[in-house]
């Protein structure tokens, strides 16, 4: 087997914590990785002056895939914008090409009265979020208007940015929800807002063009808002999201939190060819860094994400899956899906456990895989 090269980007807040744990189990796998860490994001800035430097996006394009922590502290929301730890993501984001966004919302059996719905809602959920990553209002231009750094516009009284999506980026997208769809239940619901938003009419416009080639997936048209709504109401509806860079970020926050748990929850960012950059859907919570008590297993079944769509190996990230879910059931939780009867552990305690279990995997459980 050749080395497989894993660029590993901590970034700030509990980022460093959980990666650590990440990488402990990786490197438990007796697999060909070769595990290379650069900084990113404010760590980075604090390094070397910048978000992404130069040394990182090169280490990121050379490997074969990119295991990300997550960025992001508010000491530096009045640095110029061009300079905020969130460039870092974004910058990896659009030169690796990697426009294809799958954030899984899962509610594991274990975690269901984690959730701040009623458990029949969620019980049993499984959907897929997969959300356009490369274009929409966040690569619209011009952007980063605010120069200053004492957080001002100066001399300016409006401040803008532009929506806008081409049919070639809305084709491939599409393509890749109606094929993941095939993989899982055969629906695909497409959130828009064509009611107001030119840009979202060509999206409605170009997505039912594409689906003439997969009449075997059902497809429906959803206004966000609506999907926003529909989300929290009955949320066992929707198979496969897909939807613009915008409304995805807000929708897969909200779809996360239903499952109780978005520490729980990994994703990818795929480019044409499957090479992906993957990261837990959390952010970088300043609010708890350096305390050891950030739930590591949206980082963990991230790896595994990692070796089943990048790097070819299902069988390791199954191993991962199955150790995740023994944990569970035995009961051990980080604070954030902490509930009464359920053993309190920390990060490097549940990093711990799942290594452990990765040794001694119980058959016969049944395994939550991410299809998609
Ligand atoms: C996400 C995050 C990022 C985004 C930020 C950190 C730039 O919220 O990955 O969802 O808005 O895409
Ligand atoms: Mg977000």
């Amino acid at each position: 087997m050749t080395t497989m090269k894993i660029a590993v980007l901590p970034g700030d807040g509990i980022g460093t914590e959980i990666m650590a744990e990440a990488v402990k189990v990786l490197k438990a796998l007796e697999l060909p990785l070769e595990l290379e860490t650069a900084p990113v994001g404010g760590a980075a800035y604090e390094a070397a002056g910048h978000p992404l430097p130069e040394s990182t996006l090169k280490l990121a394009q050379a490997a074969d895939a990119v295991l990300f922590g997550a960025v992001g502290d508010w000491k530096y929301d009045k640095l110029e914008r061009a300079l905020r730890p969130e460039q870092a993501i974004l910058g990896l984001r659009k030169h690796l090409g990697l426009f294809a966004n799958f954030r899984p919302a899962i509610c594991y059996p274990q975690l269901t009265h984690a959730s701040s719905l009623k458990p029949e809602l969620v019980a049993g959920l499984d959907i897929l979020i997969i959300r356009e990553l490369t274009g929409d209002i966040y690569f619209g231009q011009p952007r980063g208007r605010r120069t200053a750094v004492d957080g001002h516009f100066p001399g300016s009284e409006e401040a803008f940015d532009t929506m806008r999506y081409s049919r070639p980026e809305i084709e491939r997208i599409a393509h890749v929800a109606f094929q993941a769809a095939r993989k899982r239940n055969n629906k695909v619901t497409s959130v828009d807002k064509a009611n107001v938003l030119e840009t979202f009419q060509f999206w409605k416009d170009v997505v039912t063009e594409v689906h003439a080639q997969y009449p075997d997936v059902e497809l429906e048209h959803m206004y966000v808002d609506n999907a926003a709504m529909q989300l929290v109401k009955a949320p066992k509806k929707f198979d496969v999201v897909v939807t613009g860079n915008m409304f995805g970020d807000i929708l897969s926050d909200e779809a996360a939190m239903l499952t109780g748990s978005i520490g729980m929850l990994p994703s990818a960012s795929l480019d044409k060819n499957n090479k992906g950059l993957y990261e837990p859907s959390h952010g970088s919570a300043p609010d708890i860094a350096g305390q050891g008590i950030a739930n590591p297993l949206a980082t963990i079944l991230s790896a595994a994400m990692m070796l089943k769509f990048s790097l070819n190996q299902p069988e390791a990230a199954a191993r991962i899956e199955t150790a995740v879910q023994s944990v569970l059931a035995q009961g051990l939780r980080t604070a954030d899906i902490w509930s009464e009867g359920t053993t309190k552990v920390g990060t490097r305690e549940m990093g711990d456990a799942v290594l452990a279990a990765l040794n001694g995997a119980q058959s016969g459980m049944t395994t939550k895989t991410i299809k998609g």
